[in-house]
């Protein structure tokens, strides 16, 4: 579903390189954790991923379709399949739009069906991050943060895409509301089959739901493995600092 191979990118014209030589891949149904210490480049490879930042070297395929090489149509087609959910879900969503309209406005852009076909679409998609259908009529303000993030979630599902890219999506929400948030992640990943690459600097959170997990330290991929291998047999000093870390593993 997405490959990435040999990608470094850094910012600014004579910028040194952020992230370096990251090759990673992301299978079909299959949720990969990028994790790493704040500034080793996590956002900036989500960034290079989704399209939004220019590789200086090596190349991004999403389903086997080569990013950089997209324009005009292409392009737009390919902004469908991969959808990102970020951090801060208050920043994500505008303050005057309703949840209904936040949730239709990714059908009207991408002229999907007609007014009634998307409002029945903005119901399944409720439905579907286990939100009431009042809470539609709802503007961000009176929304919880865990709320704010299921609109996010379910915006981001709106138009089906294959590659789902989760930016630190549970770091602002309360401990028990992050529990809920990310089986909520699990189930629907289950049922949609969405590939989902999800990012965190906490290895407890991305052990819970991860198949594999790749550990990234100052902009380099030093260690990757299924979940169960990377948390019980860590290879890298850094991973095994990491574990350390986090006492309830
Ligand atoms: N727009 C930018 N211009 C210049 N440098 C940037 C820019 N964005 C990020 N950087 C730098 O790139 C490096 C990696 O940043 P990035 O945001 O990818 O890290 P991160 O792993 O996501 O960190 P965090 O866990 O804090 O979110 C940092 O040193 C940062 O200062
Ligand atoms: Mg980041």
């Amino acid at each position: 579903m997405l490959e990435i191979e040999g990608v470094s990118a850094g910012y600014g014209r004579a910028g040194t390189a952020v992230i370096e030589d990251v090759t990673l891949r992301v299978a079909a149904g299959e949720i990969v954790g990028l994790v790493g210490e704040s500034g080793c480049g996590k956002s900036t490879l989500a960034r290079v991923v989704t399209g939004l930042h220019r590789p200086s070297a090596g190349t991004v395929r999403v389903a086997e379709v080569d990013v950089r090489a997209l324009r005009g149509k292409a392009l737009r087609a390919h902004r469908r399949q991969v959808q990102m959910v970020f951090q801060d879900p208050y920043l994500s969503l505008s303050p005057r739009q309703t949840v209904r309209q936040a949730l239709t406005e990714p059908l009207a852009i991408h002229r999907v069906g007609d007014a009634r076909s998307r409002a029945a679409r903005v119901g399944e998609l409720l439905d579907l991050v286990e939100l009431d259908p009042q809470v539609g009529d709802r503007r961000r303000g009176q929304l919880s943060g865990g709320q704010q993030q299921r609109v996010a979630i379910a915006r981001a599902l709106a138009l089906e895409p294959r590659l789902l890219v989760c930016d630190e999506p549970v770091t602002a929400l309360d401990v028990s509301v992050q529990a809920k948030v990310l089986n909520l992640l699990c189930d629907l990943r289950d049922r949609l089959d969405f590939g989902c690459l999800f990012i965190a600097h906490d290895l407890a959170v991305v052990a819970r739901l991860a198949d594999r997990i790749a550990v990234m330290s100052r902009g380099r991929i030093v260690e990757q493995g299924p979940t169960a291998e990377v948390t019980t047999d860590p290879r890298h000093p850094y991973t095994r600092l990491l574990l350390s870390a986090t006492p309830t593993m």
